[in-house]
C-alpha cells in the first residue's frame, strides 16, 4: 500500500464521529441485510462486538506503515475467524458493508479516492486473514 492510499484510509477514519458506535452498528445492519446467513454466527452482545470491531479496525489503520506486525495481527485475526466458522466467500459482503458504512456516514466527504483505498485495503486485509485461517485449519479449507 503506498503512502497516498494510507493517507486516504487514515483521513476517512478521522472523519468518523469520535467514540460513536452508530456507524459500526449500521455496518452490521447492512451486513445482515446482504448476508443474513451470517447473523447466527454472532453470539456476542452486538454493542461489545461493535466495539471490538471498531477498536481492531482503528489499530489496523494506525499500523499500516508497520507491515510485518500488521500482517501478523491480520493472520491471527483470520485464524480466530476460522474458529468462528467464517468461510472465504463470507469476506466479500463484509467488505461491501464496510464501504457502505463510509458512504452512508460521510456522504460526499467519502471521496472516490477514499473508496478506492478501502477496496485495496480490504483486498489486502482479507487476503492476510484468509491466509491465517488456512494456516490454522488446512484440512477444513482444502476442497
Ligand atoms: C477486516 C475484517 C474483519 C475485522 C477487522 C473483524 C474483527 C473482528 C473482531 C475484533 C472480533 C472479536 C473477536 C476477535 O478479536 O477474534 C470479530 C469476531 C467475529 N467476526 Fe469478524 N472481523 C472481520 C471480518 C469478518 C468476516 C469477513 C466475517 C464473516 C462473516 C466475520 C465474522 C465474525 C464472527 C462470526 C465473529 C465472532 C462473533 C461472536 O463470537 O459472537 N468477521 N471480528
Amino acid at each position: 500500500m503506498d503512502s497516498t492510499t494510507i493517507r486516504h484510509l487514515q483521513e476517512s477514519v478521522a472523519l468518523l464521529p469520535v467514540g460513536d458506535l452508530a456507524p459500526v452498528h449500521e455496518f452490521y445492519r447492512r451486513l445482515f441485510e446482504l448476508a443474513p446467513e451470517v447473523r447466527p454466527m454472532f453470539t456476542r452482545e452486538m454493542d461489545l462486538q461493535a466495539r471490538k470491531f471498531s477498536d481492531t479496525l482503528a489499530w489496523v489503520i494506525s499500523h499500516l506503515e508497520h507491515h510485518d506486525e500488521l500482517c501478523r495481527e491480520l493472520r491471527e485475526l483470520g485464524a480466530r475467524h476460522a474458529g468462528y466458522g467464517v468461510k472465504i466467500d463470507q469476506y466479500a459482503p463484509v467488505g461491501s458493508a464496510l464501504i457502505w458504512m463510509f458512504q452512508r456516514t460521510l456522504g460526499d466527504r467519502f471521496t472516490p479516492e477514499m473508496e478506492e483505498a478501502w477496496l485495496e485495503f480490504y483486498a489486502f486485509a482479507s487476503f492476510e486473514m484468509e491466509r491465517g485461517s488456512r494456516e490454522v485449519a488446512p484440512a477444513t479449507t482444502s476442497p
